[in-house]
């Protein structure tokens, strides 16, 4: 298949562009590079072009089979102060896609969607038809998403998979592309800063939580896993499977010290943090019941804690020593 990515500049698309050519289609990345870097999309056909603009992307699609639709904003506090940004480029500009697809007779549609729908869960793990009750606008805008797809289906013949990711974490295992968002807002990569002294310290959002160690749970999962359920829900698309909504996580979670123990032991060093206040709106435990995604594409997250720390690791020591020269 030809496939268009859009945001394959970004962290998670540039992944989800090299697992769809591993596994022999064709790639055009779509990208405005608003967050993307042009170094995660090197090797790749590129358009340079906003996802709300009808025709640039009516060009784009002209001779394409389907779309990875990864492009969006995503950093939750930013979604607080600034909700009009997250519904014009999430829905609004999303929407523009997915009209323009509907006219360019692209049916096959793969979306980037966040666990941020489910909000504070009732019970964990969390399955789909858990309540979807966000807390923030970014998961309203994609929850918004969701239901626009949900209703193209009958109405216009889209067929769709919305991937609910867990925590990514860690990067492709060459070393090549990995995690650059910029403020760093996620663990791993935050806490890599701060053991190569781009960041003073690593905050630790509470320690108080009703947890073993009192500190956040998550389900972390590695990006390379994600990239390669994207590729099997398109296949299950094209072989004429019906649009669905698929968690991506492995089920098991991880506390925030865990984590931090497995980066000082893989790293060979302590790093430097400090245990501060909670962050609002941080559910103490977040984790996947993936078993529909497992059963649906016959998917199963194989890589481990460690592995999404040591190619995170090998990433940023790769990318300090290419910029040191
Ligand atoms: N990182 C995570 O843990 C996580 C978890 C759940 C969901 N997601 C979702 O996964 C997707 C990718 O996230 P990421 O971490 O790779 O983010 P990212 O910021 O690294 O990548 C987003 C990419 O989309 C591009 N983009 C944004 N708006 C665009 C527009 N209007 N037109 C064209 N390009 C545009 C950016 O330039 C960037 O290259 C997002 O939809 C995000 O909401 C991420």
């Amino acid at each position: 298949m030809r496939v268009l990515v859009t945001g394959g500049a970004g962290y998670i698309g540039s992944h989800g562009a090299r697992a769809l050519k591993r596994r022999g289609h064709e790639v055009v990345i779509y990208d405005n590079f608003n967050t993307g870097h042009r170094e995660l999309a090197q090797g790749f056909e590129l358009i340079e072009g906003n996802v709300g603009d009808a025709f640039t992307l009516a060009r784009a699609l002209r001779d394409i089979d389907a779309v990875m639709h990864f492009a969006a904003h995503s950093l939750v506090g930013e979604s607080v102060q600034n909700p009009r940004k997250y519904f014009e480029n999430n829905v609004g500009d999303g929407l523009v896609l997915l009209n323009t697809c509907v006219e360019c007779g692209v049916h096959k549609f793969i979306f980037s969607s966040t666990a941020a729908v489910y909000g504070n869960p009732r019970e964990v793990p969390i399955a789909e038809d858990a309540p979807k009750q966000p807390v923030n606008p970014y998961g309203f805008s994609k929850l918004s998403f969701e239901y626009a797809m949900q209703s193209y289906d009958p109405a216009y013949g889209l067929r769709f998979m919305s991937l609910r990711y867990f925590n990514a974490a860690g990067c492709d295992e060459s070393g090549e592309i990995g995690e650059l968002h910029d403020p760093e807002t996620h663990l791993i990569p935050a806490a890599l800063q701060s053991a190569t002294g781009a960041r003073n310290e690593l905050q630790i959002f509470g320690d108080d939580y009703q947890t073993p160690d009192g500190t956040c749970i998550r389900d972390y999962i590695h990006v390379d896993d994600l990239a390669e359920a994207h590729v099997l829900a398109l296949e299950h698309l094209a072989a004429g499977g019906a649009s669905n909504i698929l968690n991506l996580g492995t089920g098991k979670g991880h506390t925030v010290k865990e984590v931090v123990t497995t980066i000082e032991r893989v790293i060979g060093r302590e790093l430097p943090k400090r245990i501060v206040g909670r962050r609002p709106g941080d559910p103490p435990v977040l984790l996947a019941d993936p078993s529909r995604a497992e059963k649906m594409l016959g998917w199963k997250a194989t890589r481990s804690l460690e592995q999404m720390v040591a190619s995170a690791w090998k990433f940023h020591q790769l990318r300090s020593r290419a910029r040191a020269v």
